[in-house]
């Protein structure tokens, strides 16, 4: 009799786990333990069984695990050793270019990998005994482990070549980036509200107001005309171009003509050609941040990982507001550094950029020769008699400006996908070369329908700018009653940004949140430096649910100290 660990990879069916469990307790072997963990091939599970029985009924078993259930894989191992491994991930802080090399040494002696670099810190991948774990563990310990995540006793596959009980080889793994990123904590924190029955969430940006009817009129005769069967040309239909041309020339004092212009899908898609066409993967980025989540994201999938540099806005709590600290900026410029980015007016923070702030970011990159890359995708939506500028109107830089709008916040049209970008038409030559691959084109129907869109009455987006206007009071009125709730009042977009005092894990305190009071909103930490310990709060709801919701976050923040 000795231990042996099953490892198996099959759907996690309903019954998959019970079939399995039954084919050794019919023969009154003893389970030791029975994990399923999720694979990174999409829909695979891998089930870890640890036994002790003798090898010919193991190999009964393994033959009818294949028979009985759809299993992919199946590896039988008799070495005991391996059940006592775990996996083990310490998130760790870094300060200094001299710690990081520290860690990076002491994760190499260690036999241990550094899995994910991010601005201020580490993960470092250790799997082993638990005795290795712990080592290792007091050792990081000095530099300030943020998180510590291991994965209690494991079973790990070794080698498969040259050995006879195994039947097949490991499953294949993606590419290291796919591995590295996750997927937006926006949408993770959403998918965790829709399965939390009960919960409001205030956590994404979908605007619930509905896309104006003469839209969705010319989209219906579109099809009816036959107008959106076919592929468009790649840039956008050429009146949709024109028309953009126009809006951007008039809007945001950008001179362009059709030229200038790409039709994307969506403003994501625009961003994505941009950072694929622009960067090498050695370049640097210089993001303005707490910015949206999936630039950041965006631009490591763009360049196979490269590491974006943050430089945080100063959030002034007296002042309620926040502003550019333009020395930071200067000094994370760098050799490597090829582009600024910035939102405006941004998400999350509801920052409006001032026209000093546009100057300052322009003479940094005419000093630097820098492109700049402005999502300008709720320049409408600002408040109080602020003025949206664009920078692609600063007739210095504008060659080396790529200004990314859209359709999806300005009209109400999420759902319908189409963005565009502005830039020098040598620029936008190269960019399309990208977005021709990307998607050939945006979808017809959707072209027509944003062609209505912008060519129509402006009444629309004043409508839903005054409605948002008069949410943002309401989210204003409420928080600033709150006595733990700090934030800035927001100039544009329709998010708050708002501190709460005494977090330091945003993340596991946006899941109490959720668990406890019902309410989703998105932590800070996702919007890059700048933003931990700060919660998104978007508004573009119904009143009643932004009401409810707003309630629901005061309450538990001024009545549950932080545990986290
Ligand atoms: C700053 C910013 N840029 C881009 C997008 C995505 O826009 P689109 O729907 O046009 O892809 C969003 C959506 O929330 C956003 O907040």
């Amino acid at each position: 009799m000795k231990t042996y660990t099953v490892i198996a990879f099959a759907q996690n069916e309903p019954g998959v786990l019970y079939r399995i469990a039954n084919l050794f307790l019919r023969r009154k072997i003893t389970i030791d333990s029975l994990t399923v963990s999720e694979t990174e091939t999409h829909g695979i599970s891998r089930f870890t069984i640890v036994v002790t029985s003798d090898k010919v009924t193991i190999e009964k078993i393994v033959k009818q695990l294949y028979r009985i259930i759809e299993m992919h894989k199946v590896f039988e191992n008799e070495d005991s050793g391996l059940i006592f491994k775990e996996l083990a991930f310490y998130k760790v802080s870094v300060k200094s270019p001299v710690q990081r090399e520290e860690i990076e040494k002491l994760a190499k002696t260690f036999r241990a990998s550094i899995s994910f670099v991010g601005a201020d810190y580490l993960i470092v991948e250790k799997s082993g005994t638990e005795d290795d774990i712990s080592s290792l563990f007091s050792l990081l310990r000095s530099h300030g482990i943020r998180e510590f995540v291991r994965s209690g006793r494991i079973a790990m596959v070794k080698e498969p070549a040259g050995r006879e009980n195994v039947h097949a080889p490991v499953l294949r793994q993606p590419s290291h980036i796919t591995t590295q990123i996750e997927v937006s904590a926006i949408k993770r924190i959403q998918i965790i509200s829709d399965k939390t029955p009960g919960t409001i969430s205030l956590a994404q940006g979908k605007p619930s107001l509905p896309t104006p009817q003469h839209v969705r009129d010319t989209a219906k005769r579109a099809i009816d005309e036959g107008k959106s069967d076919a592929y468009t040309i790649g840039y956008g239909i050429p009146e949709l171009r024109e028309v953009i041309a126009k809006k951007v020339t008039r809007d945001n004092g950008i001179p362009s003509t059709a030229d200038n212009v790409i039709v994307t899908h969506g403003a994501i898609e625009a961003l994505m050609a941009t950072f694929i066409a622009l960067f090498d993967p050695d370049d640097e980025i210089v993001i303005i941040t707490p910015d949206y989540a999936s630039h950041i994201t965006q631009f490591q999938v763009a360049t196979n990982g490269s590491r974006p540099i943050f430089v945080p806005l100063r959030f002034d709590e007296s002042g309620r507001a926040w502003h550019l600290d333009t020395g930071r900026l200067e000094s994370a410029i760098s050799p490597k550094t090829k582009a600024i980015l910035f939102t405006n007016p941004s998400n999350p923070t509801g920052h409006v950029f001032t026209e000093k702030e546009l100057r300052a970011i322009a003479d940094c990159a005419k000093r630097h020769n820098l492109f700049v890359i402005t999502d300008e995708i709720y320049e409408y939506f600002v408040y109080d008699g602020k003025k949206h500028t664009s920078i692609g109107s600063f007739e210095d830089i504008r060659d080396r400006v790529v200004s990314v709008f859209g359709v999806s916040k300005s009209y109400c049209m999420t759902g319908w996908r189409i963005g565009y970008l502005v830039a020098h038409e040598k620029l936008a030559r190269e960019i399309f070369k990208v977005h021709d691959n990307l998607v050939t084109c945006p979808a017809a129907v959707s072209q027509y329908a944003a062609l209505a869109a912008i060519s129509g009455p402006k009444k629309p987006v004043e409508e839903f700018r005054r409605e948002y206007g008069r949410l943002r009071n309401i989210v204003v009125k409420e928080l600033s009653n709150a006595r733990r709730i700090h934030f800035a009042f927001p100039e544009g977009a329709y998010y708050a940004f708002a501190k709460v005092d005494g977090v330091s894990d945003d993340i596991a305190y946006a899941l109490e949140l959720i668990r406890h009071a019902h309410v989703a909103v998105v932590p800070g930490s996702a919007f890059g430096r700048g933003g931990e310990g700060f919660f998104r709060i978007s508004f573009c709801y119904g009143e009643k649910q932004v009401r409810e919701g707003l309630k629901r976050f005061i309450n538990y923040v001024e009545n549950h100290s932080p545990k986290v």
